[in-house]
């Protein structure tokens, strides 16, 4: 994919349930990793890979996030008043610089296929990148930047890619392989969360994509898939078997913020890292395990 990346999608609709009751009013991508909401991560990623478009696909109750990429003017205008400096800078940055974004509607929750498929019309005939806020991925290189650099001459399809344990198979989209190009692969068939007697490899796809915009009309014309939706997987799948799909073996370590023990984990070790907390926090877990 020689193009430039110019526009991110991000899929919010999810209900979040597993998070309960914490997302019954908000919404998970707003759970904050120590003093930053999950998305914001998402988007940082996005911008410091150079795009400059960022496309959210939200739901009902999702404004929150809106509000927060949006200017708070009350909150800027008391800071200000009060000379709070710092806080008004960390309010005023949250949006990157010349970052636009844009919101569209999925309607009924049809499956992660469907919701790229919401983002068709504020997307120009160019390829894109589908970045899930769930997986967080914490590394020197962002996941995005990882995935344009190894895709300097491949014009279809790049996913980000993880070895996975045989029994969480049925949590991912795992990729059958055709080709090891050193630590990447060339994938010729994907499957949708199979069972691990049926799982073609252990490398499951983790939540980073660079699409061609004919993925779109794949999309269209596909069936529903694993847990009757319309599945991102299997439209990649189709294309793997054509022409084959680059999988790139993220470097880094990756949260999965989707289930509550990763979002515990990325909360510790952001705050170990963290400026005002990292060293009362590092001192406090030395404490509970010695
Ligand atoms: C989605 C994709 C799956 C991928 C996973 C990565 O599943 O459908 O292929 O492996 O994200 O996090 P979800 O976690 O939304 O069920």
């Amino acid at each position: 994919m020689n193009k430039k990346i110019n526009a991110a999608v991000f899929p919010v609709a999810g209900l979040g349930s597993r998070f309960l009751p914490a997302t019954k009013a908000t919404p998970k991508e707003m759970l904050p990793i120590v003093d930053k909401p999950l998305i914001q991560y998402g988007i940082e990623e996005a911008a410091d890979a150079g795009i400059t478009k960022m496309i959210f696909v939200t739901g009902r109750n999702k404004r929150a996030i809106e509000d927060h990429f949006d200017s708070a003017y009350e909150l800027e205008a008391e800071l200000a008043s009060k000379d709070k400096r710092d806080l008004l800078r960390i309010a005023r940055s949250v949006a990157p610089k010349g970052v636009e974004f844009v919101y569209v509607r999925q309607s009924s929750a049809l499956g992660l296929g469907h919701a790229i498929l919401c983002a068709k019309p504020a997307l120009a005939d160019e390829p894109f990148a589908v970045v899930l806020a769930d997986d967080l991925i914490k590394g020197d290189t962002g996941a995005v930047q990882q995935l344009i650099t190894a895709s300097s001459n491949n014009e279809g399809p790049v996913i980000g890619l993880e070895a996975i344990e045989p029994h969480q198979s049925r949590a991912y989209g795992i990729v059958e392989i055709r080709e090891r190009i050193g630590e990447n692969v060339i994938a010729s068939n994907m499957v949708e969360k199979p069972n691990p007697e049926d799982a073609p490899s252990n490398l499951g796809v983790v939540g980073r994509y660079l699409l061609p915009y004919e993925i779109f009309e794949v999309i269209e014309n596909l069936p529903t898939g694993s847990g009757g939706e319309i599945q991102l997987t299997d439209a990649l799948a189709v294309l793997a078997r054509r022409d084959g799909v680059l999988g790139v073996s993220l470097q880094g370590q990756r949260f999965d913020c989707g289930s509550k023990l990763g979002y515990a984990k990325a909360n510790i070790e952001y705050g170990l890292e963290h400026s005002e907390i990292g060293n009362n926090l590092r001192a406090y877990l030395a404490g509970l395990v010695g």
